[in-house]
């Protein structure tokens, strides 16, 4: 069935105007003043409104077996929460641990969300493990449509590489032509620091900061840029959270590496004294990397408006009350990680569009644009283009409302952004031309998402990179 957007007002990465919509067989097939809709055609007024293109989260987790258990959400309840906030698509860290096969663990992943995800979805790869079966596998999986790898130099023993695999897992990911997203933390240093602390009896959430404090971001990230340069592969730093990471990530783009940096929400709007709060009113604000001083907070403020950070996910990662319990008698053991995918776009709006820290057009293109094209999915999504998948946020600005667990669709029993106002929200949501959110509820259809395939697009132009 068709649908007709009428009379909002269309803001994309470069630009805004007053347009309607048309969307017929999936994908926008006009864009012009006073369409006449097709017979049955559905119509959205969107008066008043902004259409923005459908956001897209870079940086989550869903099914996520890790310190000893696992993250609450599926794929149903977690693509549900992404649309009711304006998230149409989600990319998904597949993680099997090193003990895992890699190729096995990609088919379990796919698996969970075939048929289970009501929005589009990929995948980034993560390698855990670097050695000639694995290799053969990678190649199979990015022949599968997965063009992205994940690399983890922190979480020792589990999820962790040494840099002899990181060099392969670059050298092969250059060969391909497809880019490497990386968690950027000295594995063996907070090893070292954890000891210590807990040697001390400091064992409250309030030591997983001084664990893995900024210069041990900085650290891997400086590693990382360079690894990168001496591979000529194409990087993307996940969830950068503090000013002296931030400030490697820059030097290591201004020589000429092919970096990009994502932050995430939590690192926006939130600071290490949430997880310096007593019991597990603390535990709920331990991730990784952690809180940081809120010093901090201004740094990437200003480089996201700058566009220097390119893009804002959530590192999305629901453990429940019962669970960060887990970790009571030592820090350690608290699963990381906090909800946001729900979260994401309305709170960047409120607190960074509405206060004036970023502009319009930088949010959309830091929350959809951006990271459609550096994941291989533009011109399909992140962009409101005839021929572009109809993914469309018709946004309400004038709604007022307030984050809480007890409204949330993340299934989660807590928000870790509790209390915090909003000053707008998606009024319609659509994935692929059909009417998925209304006005905070679900009314689609469940399992319309399908698994995106991306081409390899860092293919290098080997005359101009001989050695
Ligand atoms: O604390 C976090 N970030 N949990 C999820 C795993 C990761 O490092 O991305
Ligand atoms: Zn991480
Ligand atoms: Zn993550």
């Amino acid at each position: 069935m068709a649908l007709l957007i009428k009379g909002g007002e269309i803001v994309t990465a470069e630009t805004r105007y007053h347009s309607d919509i048309l969307v017929e067989n999936e994908v926008i097939s006009t864009i012009g003043s006073d369409l006449t809709a097709p017979p049955n055609a559905e119509i959205v007024d969107a008066a008043g409104k902004q259409i923005f293109p459908g956001f897209i989260d870079p940086h989550v987790h869903i099914h996520l077996p890790f310190m000893a258990t696992f993250a609450k959400d599926t794929h149903a309840t977690a693509s549900k929460a992404a649309l009711i906030g304006g998230t149409t698509t989600f990319i998904e860290m597949c993680c099997p641990s090193r003990n895992d096969d890699a190729l096995e663990g990609y088919h379990l992943w796919k698996q969970k969300a075939e048929r289970n995800s009501a929005c589009d979805y990929a995948f980034h790869m993560a390698v855990t493990r670097y050695d000639a079966k694995t290799e053969s596998q990678l190649r199979e999986i990015v022949r599968d449509g997965t063009a992205s790898f994940k690399i983890f130099l922190a979480y020792k023993n589990f999820f962790g590489v040494d840099d002899e695999e990181m060099f392969r897992t670059l050298t092969l990911a250059a060969e391909l032509g497809i880019i490497t997203t990386a968690h950027c933390e000295n594995a063996e240093l907070v090893s070292q620091l954890q000891q210590l602390l807990i040697a001390e009896r400091r064992t409250g959430p309030e030591w997983h900061e001084p664990s893995r404090p900024e210069a041990v971001e900085a650290e891997g990230t400086v590693r990382f840029a360079t690894f990168l340069e001496q591979t000529h592969a194409a990087g993307y730093v996940v969830h950068l959270s503090c000013a002296p990471a931030l400030r490697a990530a820059v030097e290591a783009k201004m020589r000429g590496v092919n970096l990009s940096i994502e932050s995430v929400l939590p690192h926006f709007l939130l600071d290490k004294t949430y997880a310096e709060r007593a019991g597990v009113e603390g535990m709920k604000h331990v991730m990784s990397p952690p809180l940081r001083d809120k010093r901090n907070l201004a740094a990437l403020w200003s480089a996201l408006e700058a566009g220097l950070i390119d893009t804002v996910g959530t590192d999305h990662c629901p453990f429940d009350v019962e669970q960060k319990l887990i970790g009571a008698q030592a820090f350690t053991q608290i699963p990381n990680g906090i909800p946001g995918i729900e979260e994401r776009v309305n709170l960047m709006w409120t607190y960074g569009v509405n206060r004036g820290l970023i502009d319009i057009h930088r949010f959309v293109d830091a929350l959809s644009t951006r990271p459609a094209r550096i994941f291989g999915l533009a011109p399909r999504k992140g962009m409101i283009a005839v021929g572009s998948d109809a993914d469309l946020v018709v946004f309400d600005p004038g709604y007022r409302g307030t984050i809480s667990a007890r409204t949330q669709h993340t299934n989660n029993n807590y928000n870790g952004f509790e209390g915090f106002a909003i000053e707008g929200r998606p009024s319609v949501v659509t994935v692929r031309g059909k009417v998925q959110v209304r006005d905070g509820a679900f009314v689609g259809q469940h399992d319309r998402g399908h698994m995106l395939r991306r081409e390899p697009q860092y293919l290098k132009n080997e005359a101009v990179h001989a050695r």
